[in-house]
């Protein structure tokens, strides 16, 4: 019989913890969940009475804690309490693209993971399980181990690898229905015990257990893939553009043979998020750390791929607007690297913004969940040009037909919903002539927009 697991810690109140825990604290509310994190700012967001401040925006989620907060969830900022009480622990904690020393821009930087390793064999008094939930380089597990083995005051410590499959905008969705759910350890009865938790909810069938290194190296595996096709399918959209095929017709018509699959073949300005980029970049540095080069070489061209996709769109619009954006208004709809999100981490408007402002192009940039402070940090990030700068050249406002009044051209980033809702009509009236609009997402209507009188441009056709 695995020990029932009575109290859980989670190292990490970030897009991962905060929703995982969330959905398992709703769906077994027998078991006291404690989400832990150094950042104050962070859990105060969480505690907050109003529940439109929270730190992540998932659709679902406010409700989720609002039924479970108090009641068996609790954020805090005593990370050493916590993980004295907790059975189990979940580290959540990020793992971004080392930006120093070796492996700097490739390999995952691990150190906020020992650091919790760390604390963890410090305070910990009696026997924990200790889950890897942040995607890590293949063989940390065993990092995890030495370090908790070797520090702490003489207690078991099982280490499990729990990867998290959700993808942000539909977080609550994915964790309430998983595809599967994939559990790596070494030590059967740790496994069960979180096997049990998971079984509250979900099938059993779906529930599946391997050795901890297939696990890690799933996670990292099925990111490159995932990636690979919307970089597939992007490689396709520029040949469609010169050949008169339509990529979404292509998409169609591909998807529909049984082994290939619909999913994951929408052709766009490029992908983002936290992870592609990063987990690939990991794969490519753990496969040239063994010397496997032509391993390496097979999955750089994902990236190298997707560096080109959100580059050529950016080309377009300046070809387009005669050769030249330099003191144009250019408006921006969408900055979030994805729908139903407030995440902008490595949106292609990041990169796409950072060429058409190296043109000397004055952005304004509307986004339904995004603040104008993360895009001022998020260009600022890039050292690209100074701060003043980024200010001087770019506006953030809270109203679309704001963004759109008097520009030269619209770039559509981000496929929101609401974009498709909009007043055209009202938005060519009111922007020079002639008016461009570029859809990096293939959102818009390109009958209707034509019939208004805009030029309107769509990846892949
Ligand atoms: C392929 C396409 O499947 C078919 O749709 C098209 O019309 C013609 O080309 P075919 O070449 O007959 O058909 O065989 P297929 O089953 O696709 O296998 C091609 C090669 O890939 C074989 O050598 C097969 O052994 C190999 N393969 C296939 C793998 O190594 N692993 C796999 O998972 C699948
Ligand atoms: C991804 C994985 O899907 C998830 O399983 C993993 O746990 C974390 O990484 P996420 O990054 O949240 O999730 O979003 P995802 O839906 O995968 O989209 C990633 C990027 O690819 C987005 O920028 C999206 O716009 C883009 N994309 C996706 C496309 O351009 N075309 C597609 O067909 C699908
Ligand atoms: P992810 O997308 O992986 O959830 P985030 O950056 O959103 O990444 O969240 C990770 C969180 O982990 C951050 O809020 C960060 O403050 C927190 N964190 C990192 N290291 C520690 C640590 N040693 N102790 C507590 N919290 C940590």
């Amino acid at each position: 019989m695995a020990k029932k697991i009575e109290k859980i810690c989670c190292i990490g109140a970030g897009y991962v913890g905060g929703p995982t825990m969330s959905v398992v604290a709703k769906q077994c509310p027998e078991i006291e969940i404690t989400i832990v994190d150094m950042n104050e700012a962070r859990i105060a967001a969480w505690n907050d009475c109003d529940l439109n401040n929270l730190p992540v925006y998932e659709p679902g989620l406010a409700e989720i804690v609002a039924e479970a907060r108090g009641r068996n969830l609790f954020f805090s900022t005593d990370v050493d309490k916590a993980i004295a009480e907790a059975d189990m622990i979940f580290i959540s904690v990020n793992t971004p693209t080392k930006t120093y020393g070796k492996g700097k821009g490739m390999a995952a930087d691990l150190k906020f993971i020992e650091l919790c390793a760390r604390q963890i064999a410090a305070v910990a008094k009696t026997d924990k399980i200790v889950v890897e939930k942040s995607t890590l380089p293949v063989r940390t597990a065993a990092a995890l181990k030495s370090i908790l083995d070797n520090t702490g005051n003489g207690v078991n410590f099982h280490i499990l690898s729990n990867p998290e499959f959700l993808a942000e905008g539909t977080a609550v969705e994915d964790l309430l229905n998983p595809d599967r759910v994939l559990i790596g350890g070494e030590n059967a009865e740790a496994i069960q015990a979180l096997v049990d938790i998971y079984a509250q909810w979900v099938p059993e069938e779906r529930i599946l257990t391997t050795n901890l290194w297939s696990s890690e190296l799933s996670k990292l595996t099925a990111n490159a893939f995932l990636a690979q096709r919307v970089s597939s399918i992007n490689s396709i959209s520029e040949l469609c553009e010169k050949t008169g095929a339509n990529v979404d017709e292509v998409s169609k018509a591909i998807g529909l043979d049984s082994r290939i699959g619909p999913k994951f073949l929408k052709a766009s300005v490029g992908f983002g998020g936290s992870c592609f980029q990063k987990d690939i970049l990991n794969l490519v540095y753990i496969a040239r750390s063994y010397n496997l080069h032509a391993v390496a070489d097979y999955w750089d061209q994902v990236i190298l791929m997707n560096d080109h996709q959100k580059h050529r769109f950016a080309d377009n619009i300046i070809q387009t607007l005669y050769n030249t954006v330099s003191g144009k208004k250019i408006a921006f709809l969408g900055w979030a690297f994805k729908k139903d999100t407030n995440d902008t981490r490595e949106s292609a408007a990041i990169y796409v913004a950072d060429y058409l402002l190296s043109e000397e192009a004055e952005i304004t940039i509307y986004d339904p969940k995004v603040s104008a402070e993360r895009i001022y940090a998020d260009l600022d990030y890039l050292n690209t040009r100074s701060s003043a700068e980024n200010r001087r050249l770019v506006r953030v406002v809270s109203d679309p037909y704001e963004a759109t009044s008097e520009a030269h051209a619209i770039a559509v980033l981000t496929e929101w919903d609401e974009f498709k809702g909009y007043d055209w009509a009202r938005i060519k009236q009111e922007m020079k002539r002639p008016s461009f609009i570029f859809d990096g997402r293939k959102l818009l209507n390109r009958a209707q927009l034509e019939e208004i009188g805009f030029n309107y441009y769509a990846i892949g056709e």
